[in-house]
């Protein structure tokens, strides 16, 4: 898909689909149609009953007066409830529509809607990420007559309407597409089943990146990960046949010689199948737990963007990778080992795995680098859904201004998280008689906190920290069953917002 941007009055375009944005209830624009098509418009459009529902196309073919083949209209409901969240409902639609494939050039006019708080290039951002992300298609395992027949064509070239072109507006769409790229790359590794998409196969996946973008990477293989004393991960790692990895990559926009570096850590959870292990789930849509390594997906998602939007800022990427199976090697409820940090902990629960990689993960990166950040992303508890179900990600830390940075961020750029608290009394929850801590708390209630708690402990003092929940963000159920890529866009909000401010937290 080939877009561009354009000034031009909508009636003149020679597109075959034009879709325009309109209020349901006196839209100036409706007058400007009904001149073109001798108020033929205005009579069709005021007898659809559905107007006023955001996000509704209404298609109509072999108008006068226009110069388009099809026009399809897309509501942005009532004017006086119009959120920018409508916005992004409207323009999702089109982006979905226009991904189905009318053929030929087709044009929108959602640029030119006002959105209160976005100036033209923040919308051109969005509308270039979704209109990429809504070309997605899955078909890694369909075979080759099945892929022939199920495709997105999607239109070409694509045009967005805009009052004033300029510079910015096409850096701010091609920033929004590129991102847009990464949100698929971590879609399709969700999606990915858990036989093909291995720890090994996010290694390769991660070395490919690195070569693509000239990225650092090391990737330690079980050998490497038992030599280093993860004996947490390993304890994950017992029962799978195929082996873990830690995965590390390492990005440097900065230009900072390295004795100067402050990189920023992303860790995300790499379970490419959690059965729970020993404490094993019950067996109802456990195929969703392919969907385990979307923490990992995202952060290479981050870095991959990154390095194409070239922010001038360091990162590292720490992915630790396994599946957690049951079998006659694997850990058992009660078992106790040694991190990485030195801790002891005791394994009250096997399916309590996330925070048990995660754990290892973050005290490496905290060894071996001068972090100014550390942000965790983990499908880490199904308590997150039941709190926030699947609107926001679960957002935790030990730094308020890094929470809010990150609140602020999610809510830029349409994909949000919600703050919990991580008050020092839920640490209380985790005591063990047998280790320093256990990996489940002692009671029922506030399981995501608990996650975030178990993971907080360790996180050296001074070390601004955050930790996003995304059990209930990263996929979808249903009929559009699916990896969703979030919080990439957040993330990477966040990092473009630090790269052009010099305040930390
Ligand atoms: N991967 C799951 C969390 C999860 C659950 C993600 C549902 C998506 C949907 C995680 O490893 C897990 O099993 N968590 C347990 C924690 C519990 C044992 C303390 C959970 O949420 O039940
Ligand atoms: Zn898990
Ligand atoms: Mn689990």
């Amino acid at each position: 898909m080939n877009s561009t941007i354009r000034v031009q009055s909508f009636e003149t375009l020679t597109v075959t689909t034009l879709a325009i944005a309109l209020f349901a209830d006196n839209d100036p624009l409706v007058a400007q149609l009904d001149q073109h098509t001798g108020g033929r418009f205005g009579r069709l459009w005021n007898e659809e009953p559905e107007r006023d529902k955001v996000g509704r196309l209404f298609r109509y073919a072999g108008l006068p007066g226009l110069a388009c083949d099809r026009l399809w209209v897309v509501s942005l409901g009532e004017q006086s409830r119009f959120t920018p969240s409508r916005w992004a409902k409207a323009a999702q639609s089109v982006a979905a529509a226009f991904a189905e494939g009318p053929t030929g050039a087709a044009a929108h006019t959602l640029a030119l809607v006002a959105v209160e708080g976005l100036t033209d290039a923040d919308k051109l951002r969005l509308l270039g990420r979704w209109f990429r992300e809504a070309t997605y298609r899955y078909d890694a395992t369909l075979s080759k007559s099945t892929k022939e027949n199920s495709g997105k064509r999607g239109c070409d070239p694509l045009i967005h309407l805009v009052e004033r072109d300029s510079a910015d507006l096409a850096a701010a769409l091609a920033a929004g597409e590129a991102v847009g790229e990464s949100v698929l790359l971590a879609r399709r590794l969700g999606d990915l089943p858990a036989n093909l998409c291995t720890p090994e196969f996010l290694a390769k996946t991660a070395q490919e990146l690195a070569e693509q973008h000239h990225l650092h990477a090391t990737i330690l293989n079980k050998k490497a990960i038992e030599k280093l004393g993860m004996e947490a991960l390993l304890a994950v790692a017992a029962g799978a046949k195929h082996p873990p990895r830690f995965i590390l990559l390492e990005y440097h926009g900065s230009g900072a010689p390295k004795e100067e570096r402050r990189p920023i850590a992303l860790v995300g959870k790499g379970i490419t199948f959690d059965t729970g292990g020993i404490c094993l789930k019950p067996s109802a849509q456990l195929d969703e737990m392919k969907y385990d390594m979307c923490g990992a997906a995202a952060v290479l998602g981050v870095i991959d963007a990154a390095a194409r939007l070239s922010l001038p800022i360091d990162l590292v990427a720490a992915i630790p990778a396994t599946e957690n199976m049951p079998s006659g090697e694997a850990t058992r409820p009660g078992d106790v080992v040694t991190t990485l940090s030195g801790k002891t902990v005791e394994i009250l629960n096997t399916d309590a795995e996330g925070r048990l990689i995660l754990c290892d993960a973050l005290t490496y990166v905290q060894r071996e680098y001068r972090l100014s950040a550390i942000v965790d992303i983990a499908t880490l508890t199904g308590a997150i859904v039941i709190a926030l179900g699947k609107e926001a990600t679960g957002l935790m830390g030990n730094n308020d201004t890094l929470i809010a940075e990150l609140q602020q961020a999610g809510e830029r750029a349409h994909d949000r998280a919600w703050p919990l608290p991580l008050w020092e009394e839920y640490q209380d929850l985790l005591k063990s008689r047998f280790a320093d801590l256990a990996n489940i708390a002692s009671e029922r209630g506030a399981g995501s906190i608990t996650g975030a708690a178990f993971l907080s402990r360790f996180i050296e003092p001074g070390i601004p920290w955050a930790h996003l929940d995304i059990a209930g963000t990263a996929w979808k159920g249903g009929d559009q069953k699916g990896a969703t890529g979030r919080p990439i866009p957040l993330l990477v909000e966040w990092l473009r917002q630090r790269a052009g401010s010099t305040s930390s937290p």
